[in-house]
């Protein structure tokens, strides 16, 4: 059994436009330890997807399909099931580190109140513990700063805290959504290369949610890639680099900066992303693919395993994207 079974996702939101259909029918397992790189373009739906999957989507998101942890069921799932599994289980790190730090309080008190509440810890070992985490996260003089507030560390060091907070409990699965996204490119790489001395240590399962299917590639084992919320390509990541077999892979390939390519301008996908609310009846990545034909923008064939461990949707045969 996997530690994360998806099947059949599906997360709509009411808007005063219409529905907007932000995920639709994703379907993945993931077994313990392992990484998977959910990358696509801004809108593609890979927030939307980690927040159906921690029970965390906004009033007026509705999800559908199946998602399990451990064998148990815990889409829509009732308070009493979901939080012990969101506190314990299963960390979420954000872009922005202040959606889940509190600003009003001094690291070691929020650090060392997870672990009093949720672990039973008495304080003073609960702040032990904090220090200790932050050191694993490699901030320096970790016991004097834990006494700062948040804002007083650099958005890298500020980083570096919310992962150490999100481990606190050991958790079996990390999800990371576009970790790096706001720093700069030295600090960027730091971080990274921290969430992968972590991920191997800890040996936590992680999905790593990015637009830059660059940063999958040192991190990942295994790739995921959403278009219109839809799984256009899944794959272990070296086949995938190697031999990307649907057009949209292919276009985020292109896309990704490369050192010898200094200055020259980037190869961006011409076109923008569907617009969610008239979800498209064919292949949401048709009005943009060089390689569509009539019965692309018509229907998608469903997703199939063209080689082993590898899979795709699209109308259109590998050999014919040449
Ligand atoms: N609360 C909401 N109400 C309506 N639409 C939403 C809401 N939250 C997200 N969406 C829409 O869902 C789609 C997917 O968003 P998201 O998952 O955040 O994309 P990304 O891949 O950039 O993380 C987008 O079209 C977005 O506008
Ligand atoms: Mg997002």
């Amino acid at each position: 059994m996997a530690l994360l079974e998806l099947r059949d996702l599906e997360v709509s939101f009411d808007t005063n436009d219409g529905v907007v259909n932000a995920v639709n029918g994703v379907s993945f397992d993931l077994a313990k330890g392992r990484t998977l790189g959910i990358v696509g373009e801004s809108g593609s739906g890979k927030s939307q997807l980690a927040f159906a999957i921690m029970g965390l989507l906004a009033k007026n998101g509705h999800a559908r399909g199946s998602v399990r942890f451990g064998g148990q069921e815990i889409l829509n799932a009732p308070p009493r099931v979901i939080n012990p599994i969101r506190a314990m289980k299963i960390a979420m790190v954000f872009q922005d580190p202040m959606t889940s730090l509190n600003p009003y309080m001094r690291v070691c008190d929020q650090m060392a109140e997870v672990l009093v509440h949720h672990k039973g810890m008495a304080r003073a070992g609960a702040v032990a513990e904090s220090v200790r985490m932050l050191d694993a996260v490699k901030i320096p003089d970790a016991a004097g700063r834990i006494r700062l507030y948040p804002h007083e560390f650099s958005g890298g060091m500020r980083q570096r805290v919310m992962i150490a907070m999100s481990l606190l409990c050991r958790p079996q699965l990390l999800i990371a959504d576009e970790p790096t996204t706001a720093l700069d490119v030295t600090v960027q790489a730091q971080i990274m290369a921290l969430l992968a001395d972590l991920q191997r240590d800890f040996g936590m399962a992680t999905i790593l949610i990015t637009h830059d299917l660059g940063v999958v590639a040192g991190f990942c084992e295994d790739v995921l890639v959403l278009y219109g919320g839809q799984v256009m390509e899944r794959s272990p990541v070296d086949p995938l680099f190697a031999e990307p077999a649907h057009p949209y892979t292919r276009g985020l390939l292109r896309a990704i900066p490369r050192v010898d390519q200094h200055g020259e301008e980037l190869d961006s996908i011409p076109g923008s992303p569907p617009n969610m609310t008239r979800a498209p009846k064919g292949c949401p990545f048709a009005p943009r693919c060089n390689f569509a034909a009539e019965d692309c923008h018509d229907h998608l064939d469903p997703i199939t395993e063209f080689a082993p461990g590898r899979w795709r949707a699209c109308n259109r045969k590998v050999e014919e994207l040449a």
